[in-house]
């Protein structure tokens, strides 16, 4: 028998291949939306508003319209005669797209002006006069539904206060009989802090409307293209086949190029009335002030335990402020997201979560930021009363964890929010991770070091992540259900175009993707190009979002190589003369089972597809694969941090920070790991130093880079990644689980419970991210948790 090929040397699972998408970006070659310029392009900028909640008396653009070189001014009014003043959000809410009666936020879209450059379009801006009339703003759920609290959401026929839902899952009874039965109850209440994506290219979209095709091309930041062609086609009532969006190369998604934004629609009508291409780039304030932040709710919850440290039931509230229109991407059924996969690693009998969603005047929130819709929230809850509960118990609290883990061989484990998980190994990758970090050593050095007056602190957290939304029975976007696709072509030479429904914004899809083929037909990787962003092109496909892509689409491309690879079965048994039964496959060729030295390569089954097939046979070697997945995959990772505080100034370093991650089978390693940097960084910035915030007028607070920092290799720590850990997912085609958002979720409370560990003070519980120094400095000097909800608290 002739040699199989090396998968690696091909490029297959498991090779650390140099991403191909890199050539071109280091060569200052990618093509952002930003770079294109089509002939008679003009301009588009918006006017926002200054004011929170204000009613708009009047709007007049007279002065606008005068300035040479414009050539469009748009308000809500003439928006409202195309009934396209207000669209419908991802949530089943409504948006407005320019503001008529009122603005609702600060930085929200008044009037746009399109003109033949975007100075003239942004002097135009300045030129329009609006005149408002201040009402009473609210910035957080107190203050939402207290008594007399003004109604922000006037424009919708039944909304009489500023609630937008009530929600509840799990199983009360269960739980009530837990805390009847509890030795001890631990209880604690934190506010996970909103917080902006904030990727370094800013949203945009070039719409390019054409009277004598009929055809609307936009090109456009978007993580989901197919979605956003349906938008558009039911919002501007266009034919949906005379409609492709384009999303060329994207400078970072992270969830804040999910939505839909009033200026995509607003150039798109533009482009329409002006017959002519309409450019709209936002810029950074724009971005940092209107567009989809995340988090911003306020967690409250209980656990009860027995005394030997065995969890037996636990509660848990969230309150979360969705800023004036509840425009959350994130599948229907959920009203919160997924916060219910919290505690899914802990082997719990019974939970209970109740939501209650509000309205503010504060941009939309509620972006899943480099998480699986609200993953980070409910990890970040349940590591933080981890923490607090082992502390109550007096326990260690690796050991309390450990103890209270679903065992390896309770799976398939039930949640009690009724997920079903189905693989991993917790307590080993605790052990790794504890190894690894030096646990008993570290613990007698703290111990060693307090004596001196020395605060050092170890922070551990878990997650495991519900990833690859998701099986058609339960995960649908406005309906349209969440499965992903792929469609590969095998020319005749053997060479390949494979496309699917995701849109990578960084993640390395152009290099991951031909690894998967590679895989499952042998072909070298570098001999397949992958191509994804164009509705005309790809076939429909929900978006990259949720870390989704590898758990779904990632299957689609392993499922249609497999039908390439039946095809080609048929065509090697008739380029044999044997049966198709007397073939074997190794990679890359099929052979004759009892003459293992006759074969023929896959690419000579490409050739034989367009040149020398048996009768009856359809010719051509391509095929498409919808891929619905059973279940999600479910990742777990262990991190852990170690930190020292100061405690005359609240300054901390960390120290070491280990993280294990089990995502299953890793088809590409190095970009695996630069997953895993890229999402502990992102952790870093959101628990030490990423501050944006609104004043009790509803002013952003730190939308600029000066106070929301994105952290530099110089501020970023080390970290120590280990991937000795893999537990295959069991129904995945190549037993992958999502990887892309692990340490962004799981993170955060890492850092915070080292910190908190540090300052060792039964008294401080919590400390509210950011852990700014004067936050840290405060809980040391006055023995005091440091929480609460902006702008009682806004530290500045
Ligand atoms: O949906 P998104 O691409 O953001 O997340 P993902 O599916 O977790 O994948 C992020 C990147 O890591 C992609 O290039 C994946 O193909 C790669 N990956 C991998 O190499 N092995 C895994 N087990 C999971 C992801």
């Amino acid at each position: 028998m002739t040699q199989a090929l090396d998968e690696i040397k091909i490029g297959g699972l498991g090779a650390s291949r140099k991403r191909v998408e890199d050539s071109r970006f280091i060569r200052g070659k990618g093509n952002y939306t930003d770079d294109i310029t089509l002939p008679g392009m003009l301009h588009m900028e918006i006017l926002r508003s200054p004011l929170a909640h204000a009613r708009i008396t009047s709007i007049d653009a007279t002065r606008a319209w005068q300035i040479p070189g414009v050539h469009l001014v748009l308000t809500g009014e003439m928006m409202a005669t195309r009934n396209l003043a207000w669209m419908p959000t991802l949530s089943y809410d409504t948006q407005a797209v320019l503001a008529t009666d009122k603005v609702r936020f600060q930085g929200q879209e008044v009037a746009c002006v399109i003109a033949d450059d975007p100075y003239i379009a942004k002097d135009a801006c300045e030129a329009i006069d609006v005149e408002y009339e201040p009402l009473g703003v609210i910035v957080n759920p107190e203050q939402a539904v207290a008594d007399g609290a003004p109604v922000i959401r006037d424009d919708k026929e039944n909304q009489q206060d500023n609630v937008i839902y009530h929600w509840e899952v799990g199983d009360k009874t269960g739980t009530d009989l837990a805390f009847e039965q509890a030795d001890v109850v631990s209880k604690l209440r934190l506010h996970y802090p909103r917080s902006h994506p904030s990727p370094i290219e800013c949203c945009g979209s070039i719409a390019d409307f054409n009277r004598a095709t009929s055809k609307l091309t936009v090109y456009m930041t978007t993580q989901a293209p197919h979605i956003i062609r349906a938008a558009v086609a039911m919002v501007a009532e266009l034919p949906e086949h005379m409609i492709r969006i384009i999303s060329p190369d994207i400078g970072g998604g992270f969830g804040n190029k999910v939505p839909v934004y009033p200026g995509y629609v607003c150039s798109i009508l533009a482009s329409i009335l002006l017959e002519r291409p309409v450019k709209w780039i936002e810029d950074k304030s724009g971005n940092l002030i209107s567009t989809g932040f995340a988090r911003d709710v306020y967690l409250d919850g209980e656990m009860a335990l027995r005394k030997d440290g065995k969890i037996l039931g636990v509660r848990m509230h969230t309150d979360a402020d969705h800023g004036a229109f509840f425009a959350d991407a994130q599948p229907s059924k959920f009203k919160i997201g997924l916060m219910h996969s919290a505690f899914a690693a802990y082997d719990i009998p019974a939970a209970h979560l109740t939501a209650r969603g509000t309205y503010s005047n504060k941009a939309p929130g509620g972006v899943a930021y480099r998480c699986s819709f609200r993953v980070t929230e409910a990890m970040f809850f349940q590591e933080r009363m981890m923490q607090a509960a082992a502390a109550d118990l007096g326990m260690d609290q690796a050991e309390f964890r450990r103890m209270n883990f679903v065992a390896d061989e309770a799976f398939p484990h039930r949640t009690p929010f009724g997920f079903l998980t189905d693989s991993g190994q917790y307590a080993k990758c605790l052990d790794v991770g504890l190894k690894a970090i030096g646990y008993a050593d570290f613990r007698a050095q703290q111990q060693e070091a307090r004596a001196r007056g020395r605060l050092l602190g170890l922070g551990i957290s878990t997650m495991t992540e519900p990833l690859g939304a998701g099986n058609s029975r339960e995960y649908d976007i406005l309906g349209i259900k969440m499965f992903d696709s792929a469609e590969l072509k095998v020319h005749m030479t053997g060479k390949a175009i494979l496309r699917t429904g995701t849109k990578s914004q960084g993640q390395g899809h152009e290099t991951t993707w031909a690894q998967i083929v590679a895989h499952e037909l042998g072909l070298p990787a570098d001999d397949v190009v992958v191509e994804e962003g164009d509705t005309d092109t790809a076939p429909f496909g929900m978006g990259t979002y949720a870390s989704r892509s590898t758990p779904v689409a990632g299957a689609a491309v392993a499922m249609v190589a497999r039908k390439i690879k039946a095809k080609a079965r048929k065509l090697a048994a008739h380029l044999l003369e044997v049966s198709e039964e007397d073939i074997e496959w190794e990679l890359g060729r099929f052979y004759v089972r009892s003459a293992p030295d006759r074969g023929v390569t896959i690419q000579e089954c490409a050739m034989a597809a367009y040149s020398n097939m048996p009768d009856g046979m359809e010719p051509g070697l391509e095929n498409t694969a919808y891929y619905d997945p059973p279940n999600l995959t479910w990742p777990f990772a262990v991190y852990i941090v170690t930190v020292e505080v100061d405690p005359q100034t609240g300054v901390w370093d960390v120290l070491n920070m280990v993280a294990v991650d089990d995502c299953g089978v890793r088809i590409n390693p190095m970009i695996v790991e630069g997953q895993i940097m890229g999402g502990l960084t992102e952790a870093y910035a959101m628990s030490s130093m990423q501050f944006i915030t609104f004043d009790a007028d509803g002013n952003c607070v730190g939308a600029n880079y000066l106070d929301y920092l994105l952290p530099t290799a110089w501020e970023t720590p080390g970290f120590e990644l280990h991937s000795e850990v893999v537990t295959p997912c069991p129904h995945h085609p190549i037993g992958a689980k999502g990887i892309g958002e692990c340490a962004a979720v799981g993170g955060p409370a890492a850092f915070v419970n080292a910190v908190i560990d540090a300052i060792g003070d039964r008294a401080v519980r919590n400390i509210d991210m950011p852990l700014l120094p004067d936050r840290v400095w405060e809980a040391v000097t006055y023995h005091r948790d440091i929480s609460g909800a902006p702008p009682v608290r806004t530290d500045g």
